[in-house]
């Protein structure tokens, strides 16, 4: 599901708490931006009702829950987000083979027999605040890049559509796993101007395009901007100038 248009390459998180100001961001935004992302704290405030209003009102949905658990519950979690009608949705790919491979399997079946849109189920390498400090404290003697590597080749083999990944390691991805259609989302961008906030390993949108993302994640630059949808044509004029 690579996207060829710009917009549709720009996805914002909706990271506030209120299903109103989401509705509001999402009314305000979305002439400019493709996929609404629906992450852990919108969610938990606002529920599943708050991905039908956005998919009622034609919107498309990226569902950031990142699924981390026993394959057979990830699994499950996988067919409620695709009846709910969301376009991507995302699981830990450090859950394991077995985990990603019961998900995808359980979300294409799901689709192909109750004649849903199969939604594309992309694995979270590794978190783009996290650095050598935090996968040292965590036990993990090695470098970011080589276990972004070696997750995202994981991901592929088990049947996943793609990974979320640092701008920083596309190239790396890219060489890992040559699969065409193979969609990588990065997050942790910002335009040239802003500050990075705790977002370790940031990119400018235009640079993540060039180097090869499908999709931009976006949320604090355009949320705590004065004003929004400014704020995001800036960054869908990124992605225009970096495709063309
Ligand atoms: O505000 P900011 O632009 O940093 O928001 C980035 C969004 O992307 C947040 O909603 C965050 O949860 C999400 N995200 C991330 N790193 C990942 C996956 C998702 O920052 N690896």
């Amino acid at each position: 599901m690579t996207e060829k248009n710009p917009k549709d390459k720009l996805i914002v998180a909706l990271d506030v708490d209120q299903a109103a100001r989401a509705l509001e961001l999402f009314n305000s935004l979305r002439d400019y931006v493709g996929i609404f992302k629906i992450g852990m704290q919108l969610f938990t405030a606002a529920g599943p009702d708050m991905v039908r209003q956005i998919v009622s009102r034609g919107g498309r949905v990226f569902l950031d829950l990142k699924f981390h658990d026993i394959p057979n519950t990830v699994a499950a979690a996988g067919v409620e987000a695709t009846r709910l009608g969301v376009s991507i949705f995302n699981i830990h790919t450090s859950g394991g083979g077995e985990m990603m491979k019961r998900t995808a399997d359980a979300v294409a079946e799901t689709a192909a027999r109750e004649g849903l849109t199969k939604p594309a189920v992309i694995g979270v390498t590794l978190l783009t605040s996290v650095d050598q400090e935090t996968l040292r404290q965590i036990g993990i003697d090695d470098e970011p890049p080589s276990v972004v590597k070696r997750l995202a080749m994981l991901a592929q083999t088990s049947g996943l559509d793609g990974v979320v990944a640092s701008a920083h390691e596309i190239k790396i991805i890219r060489e890992a796993v040559p699969r065409s259609g193979f969609v990588i989302v990065t997050p942790g961008m910002r335009s040239a101007t802003d500050v990075s906030d705790d977002q370790r390993r940031v990119m400018t949108v235009g640079q993540a395009i060039s180097a090869g993302a499908d999709y931009v994640v976006v949320g604090r630059p355009i949320l705590n901007s004065e004003s929004p949808a400014k704020a995001a044509r800036g960054f869908l004029q990124e992605i225009k100038d970096a495709v063309s």
